[in-house]
């Protein structure tokens, strides 16, 4: 195991039974760890990027199976931010030290691209030396473009997985990986700063799909890449599967970090729910960036992606000082500037 180490560190890379062997060596996790660590402090020093997360809304079109706002879920009450709460968390979030909102919500066919470009072009009137980030799933090639002429600077979409069996397992037949991986060439395209992900741990998942999502990783070349373990929700088709798993999670995280130097990585709000230290660990295996929840306490609960989710009870300047502090205990250290990647050191 030391030796694929070191040959990933030096080479960020190593062969598809290199990857494969480190993705399912539990005994790897805590060398991985060390690796990763050592890499991230080279390009970012100790430092941990903040993120505001804005959950626009709980509306969705889409089915996909393991996702507790799919249009299917009739058990859940469905809500929207109206403009004025979403300026007034960005106010709280600006004034809690946030230089990053990013807009998170179900493909919701109420936000067109006229209501949805006025939101961010209000965002970046009030906030000009804040980057804004979209994570509103799949839309047109025009919509992107209008967003990102709007002032929107970022945008998130994981892409699943990166394997056409799997998504077909994880997704109603509308649905195609074909399609998300052209949004993301188009997000890229336009000029946008492009984040996608994977979860770990999904249904039907297996270390040869994990090597092909870092493969394609590989070819798309994000700034920002979010991986959190698959957690059931109780209203899904995938209620009853068995959540992801802790260490698989981490070496992921890890492996990320060796592959990717300059990548900004969260510590997800999944893996602070599957393990209470998880975010802790996420950050020690390499995670960069931490997304503290600054949507109403009120709406928090509704957006319900899985159960048991962290952070529903809490105002957004209790998260701000807690998330503050397990940054610190895991020995790092918040900073409050944009957080632009750091390409140039790599
Ligand atoms: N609609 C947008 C999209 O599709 O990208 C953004 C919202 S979507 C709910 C955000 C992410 O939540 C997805 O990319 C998925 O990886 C994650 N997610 C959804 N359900 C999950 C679950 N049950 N466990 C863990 N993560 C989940
Ligand atoms: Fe929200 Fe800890 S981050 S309460």
């Amino acid at each position: 195991m030391e030796r694929l180490i070191a040959q990933l560190k030096t080479a960020r890379d190593l062969p598809d039974e290199g990857l494969a062997a480190l993705i399912e060596s539990e005994a790897a996790t805590a060398p991985l760890a060390a690796a990763a660590d050592g890499v991230r402090r080279q390009v970012y020093g100790d430092a941990v990027y903040l993120r505001g997360l804005i959950e626009l809304t709980n509306h969705c079109r889409n089915n996909c199976y393991y996702c507790g706002i799919r249009r299917d879920n009739r058990t859940l009450t469905r809500y929207r931010l109206t403009h004025a709460q979403v300026l007034a968390c960005c106010r709280e979030g600006y004034d809690l030290g946030y230089r990053t909102f990013v807009l998170q919500g179900g493909e919701d066919p109420y936000y067109t691209d006229e209501r949805l470009c006025g939101l961010v072009a209000a965002i970046r009137a009030a906030y000009p030396d804040a980057a804004i980030t979209l994570s509103m799933g799949e839309r047109s090639k025009e919509s992107y473009r209008a967003l990102f002429n709007a002032g929107a600077n970022r945008y998130l979409l994981r892409h699943e997985t990166a394997d056409d069996a799997h998504y077909a397992k994880l997704h109603p037949a509308e649905l195609s990986l074909a399609h998300r991986k052209q949004c993301l060439r188009d997000l890229k395209a336009i000029g946008y700063q492009v984040g996608s992900g994977f979860m770990v741990g999904s249904p039907g998942q297996t270390t040869a799909c994990l090597v092909q999502d870092l493969r394609f990783l590989q070819e798309l070349d994000p700034d920002m890449i979010g991986i959190g373990p698959f957690l059931p929700q109780a209203d899904t088709p995938f209620a009853r599967s068995p959540k992801g798993d802790l260490t698989l999670t981490l070496r992921l995280i890890s492996l990320l970090r060796l592959l990717f130097p300059h990548a900004l990585l969260p510590a997800t709000t999944a893996l602070g729910t599957l393990d209470p230290n998880g975010r802790e660990l996420g950050l020690q295996a390499g995670a960069n960036v931490v997304m503290p929840n600054l949507s109403p306490v009120g709406v928090r609960a509704l957006y319900a992606l899985y159960d048991n989710k962290i952070c529903t009870g809490e105002e957004s300047a209790q998260c701000r000082g807690c998330l503050e502090r397990r940054v610190a205990a895991a020995g790092y250290r918040v900073v409050t500037d944009v957080g632009n990647v750091k390409r140039s050191v790599t």
